[in-house]
């Protein structure tokens, strides 16, 4: 199956970022979302992304305009009548990715395959709200999507080979690297990431180091590009305790049980770089 017509569904930090790479590989994107301004602020982030690769001379102007002219904005979900396939990338709750699903199953046509950018929700589920659970699939991008090579593929119980093999032609063709794993919580990469981000909160719950300490000791000592703490920063507070209640609760392991001071700097919307203040400060 040919794609070549794509709705990302949610201009947020990570729609936005996905819009931006299915446009520089040459496909036609609509980035949706349900308000105007929260299109817009996507569209602009995609726009300073590429003026930078201008400044920097990895692309021409000419190039650079190209990529923005393929992509569409758009506050209508009836724009995916003709798409063939839709990345969706909204808030993490199974109620409105399965509403989305369902409605999205009505609008696009029988060939679409919908694909989900979820951390850790159940692929199988959100494929149960539609009628076409073999086109259903999980297509986890990391943060920053215009940086990280990684895209973990996740089969639905139903998603069938089809859907699967034009989902990993599609990630090579971003110039991405897909990695299949099994529809199990967390998938692979937050079952592994989040118990270590919960487990350097607990270090500095306990006393155990401050933590600048504790981000030090990952970065020079096992090579991490940046600190846990600075890691869970970017990511979002909210977004760790999300995961890591999914994993708990999925798995019904307390080794999963989420550090109470997580719990606490969420309640105090401290939910890092998003809203100023995490386990750090920011401008
Ligand atoms: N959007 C686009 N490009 C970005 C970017 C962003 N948000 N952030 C950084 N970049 C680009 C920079 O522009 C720069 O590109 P150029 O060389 O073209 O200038 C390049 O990335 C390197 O950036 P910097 O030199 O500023 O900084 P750095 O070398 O420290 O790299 C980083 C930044 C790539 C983010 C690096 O710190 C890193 O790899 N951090 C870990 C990221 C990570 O673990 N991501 C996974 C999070 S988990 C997840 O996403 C899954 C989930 O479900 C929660």
């Amino acid at each position: 199956m040919k794609i070549k017509n794509v709705m990302v569904v949610g201009a947020g930090q990570m729609g936005s970022g996905i819009a931006q790479v299915f446009a520089q590989a040459e496909f036609n994107v609509i980035l949706h979302d349900l308000k105007a301004e929260i299109v817009e602020k996507g569209m602009g982030y995609i726009t300073k992304n590429m003026n930078r690769q201008v400044e920097k001379e990895r692309m021409t102007r000419e190039e650079a305009d190209a990529v923005l002219t393929r992509l569409t904005p758009s506050t209508d979900l009836n724009n995916a009548s003709d798409v063939d396939l839709v990345v969706e990338a909204v808030v993490e709750n199974i109620d409105i990715k399965s509403k989305l699903f369902s409605h999205l199953d009505e609008i696009t046509p029988n060939h679409a395959i919908l694909a989900t950018n979820t951390s850790s929700l159940p692929i199988t589920e959100i494929a149960a709200a539609t009628n076409r659970a073999g086109k259903v699939i999980g297509m986890h991008f990391m943060n920053p999507v215009p940086v990280m090579k990684l895209v973990e593929i996740i089969r639905g119980l139903a998603t069938t080979d089809e859907t699967y093999e034009a989902i990993e032609q599609t990630t090579k063709a971003l110039d991405k690297v897909p990695v299949e794993v099994k529809d199990f919580p967390g998938f692979v990469s937050n079952r592994v990431l989040m118990p270590m981000i919960n487990e350097a909160i607990y270090t500095v719950f306990e006393g155990v180091a401050e933590p600048e300490a504790v981000d030090e000791v990952m970065k020079l000592g096992m090579n991490h590009p940046m600190g846990p703490l600075t890691l869970a920063d970017f990511i979002g507070l909210d977004t760790c305790l999300y995961i890591m209640e999914t994993l708990h609760e999925g798995f019904g392991d307390d080794k999963y049980r989420p550090c109470p001071l997580l719990r606490k700097y969420v309640k105090a919307g401290w939910l890092g770089k998003k809203t100023g203040k995490g386990f750090f400060e920011y401008n």
